[in-house]
């Protein structure tokens, strides 16, 4: 399996031509002073702008990625001025359910990181255990520095990193891309920023069995599961995204749908929401396409109703 590289839309590399990367031997000064020159100098603002956006809810996240903002702002400020004795340590946690934003966030750190030229191209390379470790004895070895290499100048975001680690299998070969992995997050910080992500309680356990990896990382980031009206919120975000909208049946019908659906097993926050929108999608298109001679209006093709939710299964599963 490779490694899928994800880019932001609209937020490009273009966006920061004066954006390097920042280590203690070759380090530029910017000529920003002030907190609001280093800001004008890039997109930070905007991204965090976007960030406040289009994510709904995520309040301790949100304040906790403003805090680290600032304090890279401030960083870049006492480079400027000769100041900085090391590049601070950027490696990261993200730790929550399912569904919970941790990708989506994570996407949009490294293209702050980028801004502020902590990392020179702000790409994030999305892996897990079998992008990294292999199956035979030698393997693992090359997988593991194929990956870093695609990373290198942007974010490594490892989804589930506890899997890295298996105590109950001796000679696994996970221990063998965590020692690479620490090597690197180590040596080779002012280039690449790791991020784990995963469940808390997995990752806690994780970290206690691997204190290295714990002391590497500088910032642990818990991400809440959503309340019912942040589901809710979300929905109306995903569907005015797609030019869709619930008429409002439908969304009481939606209401009661996420209040069901949270209670079923396997649901994962926004990610149920996502997919929900798109079968509630497919149930429209199908109600409209029965009628073949009815003369569709643009209200009529954007506009998901009650039947469109209620056929769901979640309904009947509660039932039952
Ligand atoms: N706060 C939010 N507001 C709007 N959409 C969200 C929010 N959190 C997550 N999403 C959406 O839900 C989906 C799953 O999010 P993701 O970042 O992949 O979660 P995780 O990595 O924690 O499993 C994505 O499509 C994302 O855009
Ligand atoms: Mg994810």
């Amino acid at each position: 399996m490779n490694a899928p590289a994800y880019n932001l839309p609209g937020v490009t590399s273009v966006a920061a031509p004066q954006a390097q990367t920042v280590n203690n031997t070759a380090v530029q000064d910017t000529g920003a002073r002030t907190v609001a020159q280093v800001m004008a100098q890039t997109q930070v603002q905007q991204v965090m702008d976007a960030l406040d956006r289009d994510l709904v809810g995520l309040k301790p996240v949100k304040s906790r990625i403003r805090d680290i903002s600032a304090l890279l702002v401030i960083d870049r400020l006492r480079l400027n001025l000769g100041l900085a004795a090391q590049s601070p340590s950027l490696h990261m946690c993200f730790t929550g359910n399912p569904g919970t934003g941790k990708t989506t966030v994570a996407m949009r750190m490294a293209q702050i990181l980028h801004e502020l030229g902590y990392v020179r191209s702000g790409h994030l390379v999305a892996v897990t255990r079998d992008d990294l470790v292999g199956q035979y004895i030698g393997h693992t070895a090359p997988k593991t520095k194929e990956v870093l290499k695609k990373a290198m100048g942007g974010v490594l975001f490892i989804d589930e990193a506890y899997y890295l680690y298996r105590p109950e299998n001796e000679r696994d070969y996970g221990q063998e891309a965590i020692e690479i992995l620490l090597q690197v997050m180590e040596n080779q910080r002012d280039d690449l920023v790791v991020i784990l992500a995963g469940y808390k309680d997995r990752m806690d356990t994780f970290f206690m069995s691997n204190p290295g990896m714990n002391s590497r990382i500088a910032h642990h980031i818990d991400f809440p599961d959503y309340k019912e009206d942040e589901l809710a919120q979300i929905a109306q975000h995903m569907l005015t995204e797609q030019n869709y909208k619930m008429d409002e049946p439908a969304q009481q019908a939606f209401a009661q749908y996420l209040h069901l659906r949270k209670q079923q097993p396997h649901f994962a926050n926004a990610r149920s929401v996502r997919n929900a929108l798109e079968r509630a999608r497919l149930r429209q298109a199908s109600r409209l396409f029965a009628d073949p001679h009815k003369e569709l209006t643009a209200d009529d093709l954007s506009t998901l109703n009650a039947q469109d939710i209620l056929a769901s299964r979640v309904f009947q599963q509660a039932k039952g």
